[in-house]
């Protein structure tokens, strides 16, 4: 069945992990406990696709043992079996991971291998292959860097109580030298963790940049965890920001607003990208939770599991008046277009005439005329309602789930706020079902992903604030098979 949000069957699920696309497969590994709903025994879980909408789902891949527990990394292809582990007409893959002790606080980096495309994994004899003797490096990622004499591989990690990002460097991908640090920089109010780099063109341009992601937690700008976008050049050995990022908490609210942003919502982290796309098609996928409260979240008894994964989203810069910014657009299942309502002139909360799908996508194109603002309503029963509310003056829209929490941990009841330019028609676009909504504005340059609390048979609602404002336009797509 197409779902908008992949998640295991049960247990526990936090960071994807080991993101590549391999002989026409799309794999993503995670963060997973076989044993249960808890944040414990950590290995990695597996799913493949062809189309990054359907997901088949896979045995584990790489079990925590006695010695271990498997955190966060990446999978290259070893196509010149650098390491010996597999051969040239049959690439091994080569999982890079976290290994975090369970007899002392020690988190090095290890290795696995697989000789059958990624089903099955065995640990690398020589592991550890990087100790810094840190209780706190973590989650590689690996990438191949191509320079103007030669081509080696990066590994991107984290000292994450340092609030930094460290570059090492090699040949075979067992042995690695250090190249450089970056950060503390930007926002620091919490430990870095799952950083990813890569370049990416600008739309219609030659230009290409280097993009820098850094989950913090807590410290995120929608508070708890968040990813910070860092926008700058890697010259094969160091990582220089366009700008300088000026050290900045929570507490300063303006400061964490100058930086750049994967999502401004609660509920995207640790998003990284596959290994073996062409740069054009970077395609990132994140952990659609917080780690606020994730581990208070309710489970159903009848198949406990917990944690899920966003919409994967291809990933561009644009040059939006002069400043770069990410844009995502999500790779999504098809959906069947229903209701289309168009022209509507609206003051006073009206009820909007259209089936609210189980899964699907609302397009609304909303004219503020006079008005300063709009609120789009998500309601359901007994008062519980999600409030999509947009402010011209501060061009801004909040989401208010506060009244959609009702058992739930209490850190969940939160509204959060995201930039978006004030314009004569306002365009938002939602992916929707059940358990979370994820907007896109400004033609994906501003995402916020919120999950939400249940609302029974919910009904959509439109206001204006301060006048009238003017629904253009409003198609509502059920995703097929839902
Ligand atoms: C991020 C993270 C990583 C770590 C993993 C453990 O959510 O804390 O830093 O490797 O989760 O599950």
């Amino acid at each position: 069945m197409t779902r908008l949000h992949y998640s295991p069957p049960r247990n526990w699920v936090n960071d994807p992990n080991g993101l590549v696309h391999h002989k026409g497969r799309y794999h993503l590994y995670f963060q997973y406990n076989p044993l249960g709903v808890e944040h414990d025994n950590m290995s990695w879980g597996h799913a493949s696709s062809p189309d990054l909408l359907e997901w088949d789902d896979h045995p584990v891949a790489i079990g925590f043992d006695d010695e271990e527990q498997v955190f966060s990394g990446s999978i290259v292809v070893d196509h010149e079996n650098s390491t010996g582990l597999g051969t040239v007409e049959e690439p091994a893959l080569i999982a890079f991971y976290t290994s975090h002790s369970k007899t002392q606080s020690l988190q090095t980096q290890s290795i696995a291998y697989s000789l059958d495309d990624g089903l099955t994994w065995t640990k690398y004899s020589g592991n550890p292959i990087l100790d810094r003797g840190s209780e706190n490096f973590r989650d590689p990622k690996v990438i191949r860097c191509t320079g103007a004499e030669e081509t080696y591989w990066v590994m991107v990690a984290v000292e994450a109580e340092d609030r930094q990002v460290v570059f090492y460097r090699s040949d075979d991908l067992l042995h690695w030298t250090h190249l450089s640090t970056f950060g503390p920089a930007g926002a620091v109010g919490g430990v870095w963790e799952c950083p990813d780099l890569f370049p990416l063109r600008v739309e219609g341009t030659d230009e290409t940049h280097w993009v820098l992601l850094v989950s913090l937690n807590p410290g995120g700008i929608a508070g708890g965890s968040g990813t910070q976008c860092f926008l700058g050049e890697f010259d094969g050995r160091t990582f220089t920001p366009h700008t300088d990022f000026p050290l900045t908490q929570s507490a300063d609210d303006a400061g964490m607003r100058r930086l750049d942003w994967v999502d401004y919502g609660r509920d995207c982290y640790a998003g990284v990208t596959f290994a073996g796309l062409p740069d054009e098609e970077r395609t990132l996928i994140a952990w659609m939770s917080n780690w606020d409260y994730a581990k208070q979240m309710p489970v159903d008894e009848g198949a406990p599991q917990r944690g899920s994964m966003t919409l994967p989203r291809r990933l561009s810069l644009v040059d939006v008046d002069g400043r770069l910014r990410l844009r995502q657009v999500p790779v999504a299942p098809s959906v069947v277009e229903g209701a289309r309502l168009e022209e509507l002139e609206v003051t006073q909360k009206s009820h909007l005439p259209v089936a609210v799908p189980d899964a699907g996508r609302l397009e609304f194109a909303i004219s503020l005329g006079e008005a300063c603002g709009f609120e789009i309503g998500l309601e359901g029963e007994d008062e519980a309602r999600v409030v999509l509310a947009y402010d011209a003056q501060a061009e801004e829209l909040s989401v208010d789930r506060r009244a959609s929490a009702a058992g739930l941990p209490a850190e969940f009841a939160s509204a959060e706020r995201m930039p978006v330019a004030a314009a004569p028609v306002i365009t938002l676009t939602l992916w929707l079902d059940r358990r979370a909504v994820e907007i896109y504005a400004e033609n994906g340059t501003r995402v916020l992903t919120d999950l939400i609390g249940s609302l029974r048979s919910p009904q959509l609602s439109l206001a204006g604030i301060g006048g009238a404002v003017r629904l253009e336009s409003l198609v509502v797509g059920s995703v097929v098979g839902t």
